[in-house]
């Protein structure tokens, strides 16, 4: 096989994928219910049987799998092979509770390999590009999975992982990667760095940035393909489903991530109510593995919030560029709040950096924001209250909340060396 050119699969039409994924999902089912209580427990109770997958909209009969089902299950409950059979697991941290953990076949091992693999050319990338990793190795699904990626792709992986900032630039320095991988947020602390050591970042030899992990915005595209000099595309993933290489934006279209339908099944629903919602509607996003052996996951519930976009680049459906988690939702005095909304705003004041804090405080009874972010470092300090003012009031148009906002001098925050923690509740501890 030509690790460079695009894959057939990736061409086909959509009647042939869907017929594709149905004769998938209707073995993935039954592998579930063969192999797990927990899924034959919960198919029981449902009253329904995988032989009652006649088609791909029977799928919403079938009950849902939560991040609870897998604590519950802590830590192999869910795995639906043998022991010997897996060759890897990871966990996610959480920021609560108990981690959760996945486990790998080796073919699912291969499976994701090549997801990834695809991803990277759909960046725009091949065997000829030499990657640096920056996401962190180890139990989180990022480094490993971009890794085993670059690999099947051919190109040369430089494993870096997370952390060690300035040795991250001398490394992009030194090795000339033409490719990052990396989440937006740590991308911004290595730009520092390298602007601080060499006076710039966008003269270095990276050309293209595969970022994810964590939600961001456009307007963060824009600073960071700016100050770099970069294409930067998003790639979609989670642990539950597999890792990064869910899904994947194309060079050619820019247009948020398409989502490898062959693998993974996609569905929008009601987060409420749990019914499922048409293409093009914003709900959460729900995904089906179809390939997986180790653990499949039955309509994972993700919390992430998004749409499904028809095919551009490639058949096969995108997403919308996520709005937020279900869990990172604030609301502020009535009005739903999510950090995007915020980062948005920050970034179109030019003399504000990219980086912020949000603060979930209490005034009296009632819940509020207050925003800390920083200002460039040409720009003046007597600016800083005028600066503070501005992102106010357009917080209040936009948005529609008051808030207050503190601008500091630059490089007063704590930088992301992973996914950055945008919020902070004060709320108890004040
Ligand atoms: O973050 C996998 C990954 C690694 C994806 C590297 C991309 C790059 P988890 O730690 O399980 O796995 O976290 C998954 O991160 O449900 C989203 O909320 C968020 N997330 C991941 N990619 C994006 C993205 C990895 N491109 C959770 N945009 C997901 C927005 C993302 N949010």
């Amino acid at each position: 096989m030509n690790m460079n050119a695009i894959e057939a699969i990736e061409r086909a039409s959509i009647d042939e994928l869907r017929s594709l994924q149905l004769q998938r999902m209707q073995k993935t089912l039954q592998h579930a219910y063969d192999h797990s209580t927990v899924y034959k427990q919960k198919f029981d109770a449902a009253g329904v049987h995988p032989s009652d997958l006649k088609t791909l909209a029977d799928l919403a009969k079938f009950p849902f799998t939560t991040k609870q089902d897998l604590r519950d299950n802590y830590p192999f409950g869910m795995f639906c092979v043998p022991q010997e059979q897996i060759v890897r697991v990871h966990a996610s941290s959480g920021t609560t509770g108990q981690p959760t953990v996945v486990g790998y076949t080796q073919n699912d091992i291969n499976i994701w390999s090549d997801v990834v693999a695809r991803s990277l050319r759909a960046a725009g990338l091949s065997s000829k590009d030499t990657i640096q990793v920056s996401y962190g190795y180890g139990l989180f699904t990022g480094g490993l999975g971009a890794h085993y990626g670059v690999e099947r792709l051919g190109a040369t992986v430089i494993p870096m992982s997370g952390g060690q900032t300035d040795k991250q630039a001398q490394l992009i320095h030194d090795f000339k990667p033409t490719a990052l991988m990396v989440t937006p947020s740590y991308c911004l602390n290595i730009i520092e760095a390298l602007e601080r050591k060499f006076g710039s970042a966008k003269d270095c030899s990276i050309r293209t940035g595969v970022f994810g992990a964590e939600p961001w915005t456009n307007e963060m595209r824009k600073e960071i393909e700016e100050r770099l000099g970069i294409n930067a595309l998003d790639i979609y993933g989670l642990s539950e489903v597999m890792g990064p290489g869910v899904a994947m934006e194309c060079l050619e279209s820019k247009d948020g991530p398409t989502i490898w339908e062959d693998h993974f099944y996609p569905e929008i629903i009601n987060p409420e109510t749990g019914e499922v919602l048409p293409d093009g509607e914003l709900g959460e996003l729900v995904f089906t593995t179809i390939t997986k052996e180790g653990m499949p996951v039955i309509r994972y519930r993700t919390r992430d919030l998004t749409r499904l976009l028809p095919g551009t680049a490639r058949p096969m459906r995108r997403m919308d560029k996520i709005v937020g988690r279900s869990d990172d939702m604030m609301i502020i005095r009535g009005v739903n709040v999510f950090p995007s909304q915020i980062e948005e705003q920050i970034l179109h004041i030019p003399q504000l950096e990219a980086n912020y804090q949000i603060q979930i405080c209490k005034q009296g009874h009632l819940d509020t924001l207050h925003i800390r972010t920083e200002m460039r470092r040409d720009t003046n300090e007597v600016m800083a209250h005028q600066l503070a003012q501005q992102l106010k009031a357009q917080i209040k148009t936009m948005v529609g909340i008051s808030i207050s906002v503190e601008v500091l001098p630059e490089g007063s925050l704590p930088r992301s060396e992973g996914k950055a923690q945008r919020v902070i509740d004060i709320r108890k501890s004040a």
